[in-house]
């Protein structure tokens, strides 16, 4: 049976235990023991939707495990421009390759896409709902930084309504428990409820508020983002909040050492270049530890066991 990375409510707690692991001997791994790894093998990356990080850092996974890749990062030259359906170009680049990556402005897309083929399906981000291998990447993330992912106070800032990557990773971070949350949104960016609810049960606690400055006193790590103009239906909306929370150098000025920032990236304005060189700027060895994340992806879901 062929394996998928859909949604984080798909996966157990020992599973993502698994990547993290698998992860860590990828990481230690030699490179030229790596590249031989997946020689032969290909990669359709299909993204519907902008992208720098993840599509790239798939790309830079699959080739240095010594695999190949193919694919678009725009449909005008495709024959989605045509009409062609989704299912239709799955069915088509099922028989050019062995696993698929997608991204999509629309929620239930990389489900769908895995339901119209038997080779695996990874979700890349399938509109405001789900970017399970941004939450591998950030559980590794955190874990590097603090050498472990529970008993820790996060707090999650800005587009909490819109961001998949938020959605995913308190999904997963619910399944370690043992975690208190600070929501830190506009009130009309608040996080959805089906995913405050979910939270019952799970050992973790969480407060809501408008104000910045106590998480960055009183947290381990921020999670920030951006606010997601491309999903707003309004954009009378997006100009009220769009400058909601920046951090800057000054604002940390006092902040506990121990307070990290991760950001999944692309940042707009929401953290200002000159935070960069502080302690406390996690966000670009966060981008490194995703080609890392996600060759263990890549391994795991082809069957490549170490
Ligand atoms: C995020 C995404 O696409 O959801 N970026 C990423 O994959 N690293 C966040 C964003 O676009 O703001």
């Amino acid at each position: 049976m062929k394996r998928d990375l859909i949604s984080l409510n798909d996966l157990s707690l020992e599973t993502i235990q698994g990547y993290l692991e698998l992860a860590a001997r990828v990481e230690s791994m030699p490179a030229e023991e790596r590249r031989r790894l997946l020689a032969g093998r290909i990669l359709a990356v299909l993204f519907y939707e902008p992208s720098t990080r993840t599509r790239l850092s798939f790309e830079s996974a699959m080739f240095r495990l010594g695999g190949n890749v193919l694919g678009f990062s725009e449909t005008g030259s495709t024959s989605v421009a045509k009409g062609e359906s989704l299912a239709d170009t799955i069915r088509t680049v099922e028989q050019y390759a062995d696993i698929i990556v997608i991204r999509h402005p629309k929620e239930g897309t990389a489900r769908l896409s895995a339901a119209s083929c038997s080779i695996p399906v990874i979700n890349a981000g399938d509109g405001t709902n789900q970017h399970p291998s941004q939450t591998l990447l950030d559980l590794y993330t955190i874990r590097k930084l603090f050498g472990r992912i529970q008993g820790l106070r996060i707090a999650f800032v800005g587009d909490l309504k819109y961001s998949r990557t938020v959605h995913s990773l308190l999904q997963a971070l619910g399944k370690f428990g043992n975690a208190t949350f600070r929501f830190v949104s506009p009130e009309s960016l608040r996080m959805p409820s089906y995913l405050r609810d979910g939270l019952a049960g799970s050992g973790c606690t969480f407060t809501e508020t408008v104000d910045l400055g106590s998480a960055l006193a009183e947290c381990d790590l921020v999670y920030m983002t951006r606010i997601q103009k491309e999903r707003f239906p309004d954009i009378l909306e997006y100009e009220k909040v769009k400058n909601a929370y920046c951090i800057d150098a000054r604002l940390l000025r006092g902040v506990p050492e121990r307070l990290r920032i991760m950001h999944p990236l692309p940042r707009v304005n929401e953290i200002a270049p000159d935070v960069d060189p502080t302690v406390h700027a996690a966000y670009f060895p966060q981008v490194g530890y995703g080609v890392t994340m996600r060759q263990a992806i890549l391994l795991d879901l082809l069957g490549v066991k170490q």
